[in-house]
Parts: structure tokens; sequence; C-alpha cells
């Protein structure tokens, strides 16, 4: 872990994210492990997890939620719809929750926060509704703050998470067309007053054109740190 971070940040490729704090609880941000094709097969090999995040049902952020719950039976926080979807799935362990709230589990705290997105799940031949699309922002025991937007637009009430919950530290979307630009990010890294960007769902296909780069350039004399990863790495 870099220590200033406070937390160990691994992106798993797309919006997938691991964190494990400095007493080693595991967060799970989004399911989408097997099935996805940006993340390195040794970084399959999940380590247990505690704790699995769910943004919103799409496929490459609930592809895999099914299968991770059952092999790891982690407790699982999402939107009130995707809870109800899950439950008569076998799900234990479910958290359903919405916006505005926060939950202390495993000594962590996670609160639901708002996106701008779509949220829909694919069962099948079936495009069921699924709420809203979230972020969160987790606190871990040590006090680190992290912002996860998971999939969305920039918006002006990150002004009003930066406030009320001081995050240090966004993992914000960049690829464009689904999400973010390099040039929203930028914006959305001021608004939220992080120290540093964790840049995602970028490079997984050539349709997502936003890059690390792109978002480094948008945020030249801010002060604002890009921390880019590869697929499997750690910081
Ligand atoms: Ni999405
Ligand atoms: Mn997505």
């Amino acid at each position: 872990m870099r220590q200033e971070l406070g937390v160990a940040i691994t992106w798993l490729g797309h919006g997938t994210v691991l964190y494990r704090s400095e007493k080693g609880k595991t967060v799970l941000a989004d399911a989408w492990v097997d099935g996805n094709p940006a993340c390195p097969e040794a970084a399959k090999q999940l380590p247990p997890i505690d704790l699995l995040v769910i943004t919103h049902g799409h496929f490459d952020h609930m592809g895999d939620c099914l299968a991770i719950a059952k092999k790891h039976t982690p407790d699982v926080v999402c939107i009130h719809e995707i809870a109800q979807y899950l439950e008569p799935k076998g799900v234990q362990k479910l958290h359903g929750m919405n916006k505005g709230g926060t939950q202390a589990l495993h000594g962590l705290r996670v609160t639901m926060v708002h996106a701008v997105h779509s949220s829909t799940i694919s069962d099948g031949d079936r495009i069921l509704p699924a709420g809203e699309a979230c972020g969160f922002v987790i606190e871990f025991e040590n006090g680190t703050r992290v912002y996860h937007a998971g999939d969305t637009a920039a918006f002006t009430d990150m002004k009003l998470i930066g406030e009320l919950y001081h995050p240090t530290i966004g993992v914000l979307p960049i690829g464009d067309l689904y999400t973010m630009s390099p040039h929203e990010a930028a914006a959305a890294a001021k608004m939220l007053g992080v120290k540093v960007v964790v840049p995602i769902h970028h490079s997984t296909f050539p349709a997502l054109t936003g890059t690390p780069a792109a978002l480094r350039s948008n945020l030249k004399g801010s002060g604002i740190e890009v921390l880019e990863l590869k697929p499997g790495e750690s910081a």
C-alpha cells in the first residue's frame, strides 16, 4: 500500500475495484471479474471478500455478482431494487439502501450517493428495471475516505459530496461515451476536492476513448494527482 493513501487500491479492469483496508478488510466495488476482458487472469483469483458494493445493474458492473456472492458470501450493499432482485436468487447478507443513507459494516462506513446514469439488469432475455445508479463514499477504519463514483456524468452535487464527506481519493470513470470524459472527470475532481484521482472505466473497448493522459492534461495546475493503475495493478 502507498502509505499516504490510507488504503490499498487494486484496479481489476473496467469498473471493478478491490479495496483493502489497513486492518485487512476487503471491499469489492462492482462485480465484473471473470467475464471482464480487461481483468488479468491472475487477478481473477480474488481474496476473501468482506463487502461487495454494487453501483448499478449493468452487466459490466454486476455480471459476476451472483457467482461472487455465492463463493465469498460477502455482505452486499446495493440500492433497494437490486437487493429485491438478488434476494430470491439466494444472495445472503443483503443490505439494501438508498441514496443519502450510511451503513456501518465490518468497521467501515458506506454511504450511498447520487450518480447520473441509468440502471437495468439483463436477466436472460429480459431487461429489468434496477432502481437508480449510485456511487459510494467508503470510510475505512483509519478514517480514509474514498469516493467510488460508479458510472456517472459530472454533476454539481459532487460539490455537496465533497462538503459532506471530504473524500481524499476519487475513483472516477473517464472513458467517455457511457460515462464522464476526462474533461468532465477533471471538473468532478475539483468539485469533490479530492487529492488523488484513480481513473477507471477506460480502455476496455475501443469505444471508450478517454485516457489517463487526457485527464492529467485537464487537471494540469490543479495540484490533483492522477494515480494511473493498469488492470490488476495495486497502489
Ligand atoms: Ni453502466
Ligand atoms: Mn459501465
